[in-house]
Parts: structure tokens; sequence; C-alpha cells
């Protein structure tokens, strides 16, 4: 049987060091750049060189404050603050590449479905059909409070807003604009058809929303749906919606137990469990050959920061451990930061018991997820084995320094990768779900497209 084709993001956000704190001491990291068009330019570059799927573009909007109830730490160790807004960087990519798709991270907290379904749609255009949508539901506390709550709305009623979200934005995209209402017709002076223009009377518990979208049918209409919510709740939602959903494991047996579930649970909500492609957290160290992959990985590990990885644990878990000794075990406290985080960490691998001071130094280099070093066979072979023990479809692949990581696994990962028939040689024509699964936009079995609308009426 052919081996399955390996699908690959690149993960990085619009900030310095992303999931490795401290990494932007480090000589040859640049992420500190992430201000310059230049940067984004010569990345996306790089991604589309290596025939990566997506540039995934995670996003906050809060700062890191849970780690010594203080934003310090993370201010001072630049962990995901300052942070710019992302959507601004992926015209400047779309500008200089043709196939590479772009993974936009917005949440459904905090932004009214009218005005980011109009964004969506612009950069859709722009781009033609390369834009994807990581829907997330936030998890810090200080991003609440700053955009006007008292505190932050509780873990499972977010998912419950984001899915009147969601069905506020399908029916925006999908069912406002019937095909063909654009007409552009000059000698008649009729740019588009009134009559396929429909105002979706959106009347929901959260949103209002009566009138109609204010764009014309971008090439993919809905963006690409990527997910990672790993909860109860979280895994119902992306088994409902999702088109890619994300994982950030530190273990394969902890990746497969949130694998089988999530594809159980597609299954219960009538999907064909494999339609969902799953990726998961990887950061490769490489080098050309294995004694040289070890020694970037001892120079990068001097470079960590504790301070900086415990700030991240903090706002991703909402446990401040500070107060705890560095040998002292960590436990699980259900709080509404992000549930799955912390229960990696305690509940799901009870052979493992993690100290503080184990979450610091894994934390500190491509976040939650496992740090593959070694040749090019050897990185491609791990990501081989990982494919195995856990079910996932492909990566989101995570760095160390940036560009260098990126950099060392196109040009040494890659071609092996290739070889092995593992990564295509060549895209297929099209925007980003073409890439990814051959059609153009939503198949007629998504929930999505219940909201297609047909007119009879002619002009
Ligand atoms: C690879 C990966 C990337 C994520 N990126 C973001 C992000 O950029 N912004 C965000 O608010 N949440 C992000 N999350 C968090 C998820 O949206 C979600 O809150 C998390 O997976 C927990 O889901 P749960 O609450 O259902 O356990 C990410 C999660 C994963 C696994």
């Amino acid at each position: 049987m052919p081996k399955k084709r390996i699908y690959l993001n690149a993960f990085d956000m619009n900030c310095v060091g992303h999931q490795s704190p401290g990494l932007w001491t480090h000589p040859d990291d640049q992420s500190s750049t992430y201000k310059d068009a230049e940067y984004w330019e010569n990345l996306a570059r790089l991604l589309e060189k290596g025939k990566f799927d997506a540039i995934f573009l995670a996003d906050v909007l809060g700062t890191y404050d849970v780690y010594q109830d203080s934003r310090n730490p993370a201010v001072r160790q630049a962990a995901q603050v300052p942070v710019n807004d992302p959507a601004f960087v992926v015209p400047i990519m779309a500008q200089v590449t043709k196939h590479l798709g772009f993974g936009l991270t917005a949440s459904t907290s905090y932004e009214h479905p009218y005005s980011f379904a109009r964004r969506i749609s612009t950069l859709d255009h722009l781009t033609k059909g390369r834009i994807g949508w990581n829907i997330v539901t936030s998890y810090l506390e200080s991003a609440a409070k700053n955009l006007g709550l008292d505190q932050q709305i509780n873990h499972d009623e977010r998912y419950n807003i984001a899915d009147e979200y969601l069905e506020v934005v399908y029916k925006l995209w999908e069912g406002s604009w019937e095909d063909g209402a654009v007409l552009i017709d000059k000698k008649q002076k009729i740019y588009t058809d009134p009559n396929k223009v429909h105002d979706i009377n959106h009347n929901g518990k959260y949103f209002k929303v009566p009138g109609a979208h204010l764009c014309e049918p971008s090439p993919q209409r809905t963006p690409v749906i990527f997910q990672a919510g790993a909860s109860k709740k979280g895994r119902q939602f992306a088994a409902k919606h999702a088109e890619l959903v994300f994982i950030s494991v530190p273990t394969a047996p902890i990746g497969q137990t949130f694998v089988k579930a999530l594809r159980e649970e597609a299954k219960n909500a009538g999907r064909n469990p494999n339609e969902i492609k799953v990726l998961s957290l990887f950061t490769p160290i490489v080098g050309r050959n294995e004694e040289e992959a070890y020694s970037k990985f001892e120079e990068y590990k001097k470079h960590t920061s504790y301070e900086g990885g415990l700030a991240l644990f903090g706002g991703w878990t909402g446990v401040d451990l500070s107060s705890y000794d560095p040998d002292d075990k960590i436990e699980y406290i259900k709080n509404d930061a992000i549930h799955s985080a912390l229960e990696t960490f305690t509940k799901i691998d009870p052979e493992k018991h993690w100290t503080v001071k184990q979450v610091a130094e894994f934390v500190g280099i491509g976040g939650i997820g496992p740090v593959a070093v070694g040749s090019p066979e050897q990185v491609a072979d791990e990501m081989e084995k990982w494919i195995e023990e856990t079910d996932v479809d492909g990566f989101n692949i995570a760095y160390a320094v940036t560009p260098g990581t990126f950099e060392d696994f196109v040009e040494l990962v890659i071609p092996v990768l290739q070889e092995r028939g593992l990564v295509r040689k060549e895209y297929a024509d099209g925007g980003l779900r073409k890439n990814l699964f051959g059609y153009e936009q939503l198949p007629d079995h998504h929930p999505a497209r219940q909201y297609r609308k047909q007119s009879t009426l002619q002009v």
C-alpha cells in the first residue's frame, strides 16, 4: 500500500520566540525581526520551496500574567509578548508565493462574527483562496479583562458561543450571496443581481445579524477550518466543524489517545473520521549528521528561559507554579484555561509524574510537543514512527530558532521525505482546500453547506 503523504504546516506567530522561550537570545535567532515584512517574505518563500501546505499563525489577545501573578516575567522574556496582529502579514506572504496556505488564528470570544466574516473573505480574495481559519475560543483571563469582561467566560460556555458564531459566519459565507449573483454586466449596468443576495436573518442566543454579507463570494467561500480543541467539549466542536485539527502532546501514547478520541467523536457526528486531518506539534533539530544536530541541541538548551517557560505554561494551564519547588510534582487543578494542557501533564499518562523543573525544560524548546534531534534520516524516521504510533496525518513544525530551524528542515529533511514519497515534489493547482483535499469549497456533507441558497428569481 502506498504510504500516506505527510501534511505539513509551519507554526509561527507574529511575535518573538513563539514556542521556544528564551531562544531569542541565541545568535542565530532572528525572531525579533517579526516586525519586518522581509522576515515574512523570506519565510514564505522558504516554506513554499519546501512544499509546506501552510503557515499556521497563532495568536493571543492578552499577556501571560498567571506566573508570579504578574506579566513581568513574560514581558522580560518576550514570552509571546510583544505580539502583533497576524492578519496583516498574510497578504505580504501571499504576494511572494503561489501555493502556500495561511492558517490565521482568530477567537470566537471577542470579535463580532459579522465584521470577522468580512476580514476573512477579503483575505480569501487577496490570496486567491489560500486562507484557513484556526478557530480558538481563547484562554487568557488578561484578554477577557482588557476586552471588557469582568472575567473570562467559562470554558464550556465559550464553545457554546463558538458554535453559534460558526452558524453566523457559515450563513454569511455560504448562504448570503448565491453563485452567479455577481454579473459585472457593463451593458445592462448591473454589477450584482440583488435577487441573489440574501439577508441571513440570524437571531440567536448570542448574536443578531439580520442583513447580508458585505463581500461577494471568495474562491473558497468558507476558509479551511483549523481547530485545536482537545477537551471533551473541544473535540465535539472539532468533530463537527474542523477539516484540520492540531494537537500538542509531549508523548506518542498521549497523542494516540487524543487522535482516537477525536476520530471516535467524528464518527458520532456522522463524519468520516479520516477526512479530518490531524497535525501534531513537532520541533526538528537537524544537522548534516547526528553529532552536528546534538551540538546544536546542547547549544539551544543553554538559551532556554525557565521563567519564560513557566510564564507560557501559566497562561496555557491557568496554574501559577512560582510558589512550587522545582522538584515538586505538578497536579491537576480545574479552571477556565486550556483543560487539555494541564491534563496532558497530570492525568493522561499515569506512568509519568512531571515536576515543575521538567515542565519548564520541556516547554523551553518547541512548547508542548516532541523535539526530534538527529541527522536528516533520523528525523524523517522519527516522523514516520510518530505517525505510526499516534495515527496523525502530519505535523505542525515549530522552531527552536527562526528561520534556522525551517531552513535546516527544508534543506535537509524535506529531500529525504520526498525521496520516501511522503512529501510532494509539486503542489496541486488551486487554493488551500484544493491543495489539501482536492476540492475548493466545503463538501455537501459539511454542516456549513446547509446554508447554501439557490434562488429561482431572475433580474
Ligand atoms: C498546536 C496548537 C496551537 C494553538 N494555537 C492557539 C492560538 O494561537 N491561540 C489560542 O488562543 N489558542 C490556541 N490553541 C489552543 C486551542 O485553541 C484550544 O484552546 C486548546 O487546544 C485547548 O482546547 P480545550 O480547551 O478543548 O482543551 C492552540 C492549541 C494547539 C494544540
